[in-house]
């Protein structure tokens, strides 16, 4: 089985990828052999999760041409300039063993972050062709309206979390319209929004699982992925069914209607984060 893909004017990714944090050393690579064994082809790294070299490690047994998967990796937020960003970029590289990866985010916004000399850093990596697309993450609304009002990057993605819990409506109003993908991180809320009745009810209603509703009502959105992290072969082909999966309007609506005020992953180091919808 295979997800299917957003294209947009700047990028093609598969819709479903595998999240690989916390996930290291041979647990990790066995896990990206498994996940790309099964279909998927989208694989979402970072330099922070330590993991890097196991993705590497796990792409290149999977026996996958390069050319078919996606990968993304990010630079942590303790690198807020270019020529700092630059390096650890080419770190990745080598650690994940490859040429190039598809899509580069800045990880995180820091308070020191110099935003102009990190989106021409990311500019030039794109246009060198080491990063074929590039993009950022954990950036609340003002922030990435500003990264875009500066068009020195042609920003494709924003990676944000993202749930049944979670709506980051405001953040949508600007990557719909402006043609960037939305792809969401902990979109089963850690494992924690399966246990919601709305999600089981549902679920039960499609001989579905409640991990499958809570993705496809995140892929049902206009240019949305999602990369849930799951070890076992079994739950990753789970997770990547549920890109079959069709949930009703009604379905969408009762999990809309759910209240959108849970955030799991709040550092200490966190931007100030859009409010919560009334
Ligand atoms: N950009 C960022 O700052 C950022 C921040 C956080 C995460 N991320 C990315 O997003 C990925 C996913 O986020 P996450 O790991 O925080 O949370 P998540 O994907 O929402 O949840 C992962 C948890 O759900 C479990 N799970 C997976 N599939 C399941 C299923 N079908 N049924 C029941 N439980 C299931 C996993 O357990 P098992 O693995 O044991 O199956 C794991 O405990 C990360 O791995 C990372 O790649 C990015």
């Amino acid at each position: 089985m295979s997800s299917p893909l957003l294209t947009t004017a700047r990028l093609t990714m598969p819709a479903l990828g595998l999240g690989t944090w916390p996930l290291k050393g041979r647990d990790c690579e066995e896990a990206v052999e498994s996940a790309l064994g099964l279909g998927y082809r989208h694989i979402d790294t970072a330099e922070m999760y330590g993991n890097e070299a196991a993705v590497g490690a796990g792409i290149a047994t999977s026996g996958v041409p390069r050319g078919e998967v996606f990968l993304t990796t990010k630079i942590w937020h303790d690198k807020p300039d270019g020529p700092a960003f630059r390096a650890a970029f080419a770190a990745s590289l080598e650690r994940l063993k490859q040429p190039y990866v598809d899509l580069l985010l800045v990880h995180w916004p820091s308070p020191a972050l110099n935003l102009p000399s990190v989106l021409t850093a990311l500019a030039h990596l794109h246009a060198e062709g080491l990063a074929r697309a590039v993009g950022v993450s954990n950036f609340p609304s003002a922030l990435l309206r500003q990264a875009l009002a500066l068009d020195i990057a042609p920003i494709a993605c924003l990676q944000v979390e993202q749930h049944a819990m979670l709506s980051q409506q405001a953040l949508l109003d600007i990557t719909q319209p402006a043609g960037i993908v939305m792809t969401s991180y902990t979109p089963l809320g850690k494992g924690e929004v399966l246990e919601h009745p709305v999600l089981t009810r549902i679920a039960a209603r499609h001989g579905a699982t409640p991990a499958q509703v809570a993705l496809a009502y995140l892929l049902a959105k206009k240019l949305v992925a999602a990369v849930p992290k799951a070890r076992s072969a079994a739950r990753q082909a789970e997770n990547l069914a549920a890109t079959r999966l069709v949930l009703s309007a009604e379905d969408l609506a009762a999990i809309a209607a759910l209240p959108k005020n849970r955030r799991f992953v709040n550092p200490d180091f966190a931007p100030a984060w859009d409010p919560f919808p009334a």
